[in-house]
């Protein structure tokens, strides 16, 4: 069942990009004061690039923004090149005019994890909830780091990563070597995710293509999280030929 997830397929990895920073930009133009999520990892990389081109280009504003990321490495400080936060801060937050303070990430290195997962979920409550939040997806399915078996109502949790994943982010992207990646994140849930009031999934690539098959036509399972979404009354997948192949 396609359930209600939109579909948009573009004709290769570079328009993914731009139609999704155009919905961004849409979005904090029409509402200076959105609330937004963000996502890590290799696909949105040129999507923050193109907000950054309009910033700088369009007078695109992120001034009044508010942004809670989807996940953080557990054991790691901001200022580790591999966090989430120094991913952030290179690819978009230096590069636009948010407010540092507006700009939330879980903190890797809390004391203690259970309170910082629900301190973050306190603060998007306080921020009145997440307007549009991007996400990207793993080649098992995933959502942040919500691996298969992830409960439709889950919440911001210290999670464990599987080897997949472990070995999918130690390709040369990122971490060198897969002794180097940590086992453990801080991340959203399944249920966090899902009360964002708009979803914007992208996926580029054949590496994907199973993953989109299943989350957009297999069965509503948290064997693959992403088919959690089939029932959210604003998702849209932005992908591209190849991720869309198997569909
Ligand atoms: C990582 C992140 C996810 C991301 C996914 C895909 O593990 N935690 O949020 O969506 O993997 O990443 P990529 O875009 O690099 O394929």
């Amino acid at each position: 069942m396609a359930g209600n997830i939109k579909l948009m397929v573009c004709d290769n990895a570079d328009s993914v990009a731009k139609e999704a920073a155009k919905v961004f930009s849409a979005l904090i133009s029409d509402r200076p004061e959105a609330v937004i999520g963000l996502a890590t990892g290799s696909t949105p990389e040129n999507t923050y690039a193109e907000l950054a081109r309009m910033h700088k280009e369009e007078g695109l504003s992120f001034a009044k923004v508010t942004s809670f990321n989807l996940d953080e490495y557990w054991g790691l400080d901001g200022d580790h090149d591999q966090s989430y936060r120094y991913f952030m801060r290179t690819n978009l937050f230096d590069k636009v005019d948010i407010r540092p303070w507006n700009t939330f990430v879980l903190n890797g290195k809390a004391q203690f994890p259970a309170i910082e997962c629900e301190a973050y979920e306190q603060k998007i409550v306080s921020m009145g909830g997440v307007d549009l939040w991007l996400l990207g997806i793993g080649g098992n399915g995933h959502i942040a780091f919500n691996e298969p078996g992830s409960p439709v109502d889950s919440r911001t949790r210290l999670v464990s990563l599987t080897q997949e994943t472990i070995d999918a982010n130690s390709d040369g992207r990122f971490f060198k070597d897969a002794s180097e990646v940590p086992r453990c994140a801080l991340s959203t849930g399944i249920g966090t995710i899902r009360e964002a009031r708009g979803l914007v999934l992208l996926a580029t690539g054949a590496k994907k293509a199973d993953a989109i098959a299943a989350a957009v036509n297999g069965p509503f399972t948290p064997d693959v999280p992403a088919s959690l979404l089939q029932d959210h009354p604003d998702c849209t997948f932005i992908v591209d030929k190849d991720a869309a192949s198997k569909l």
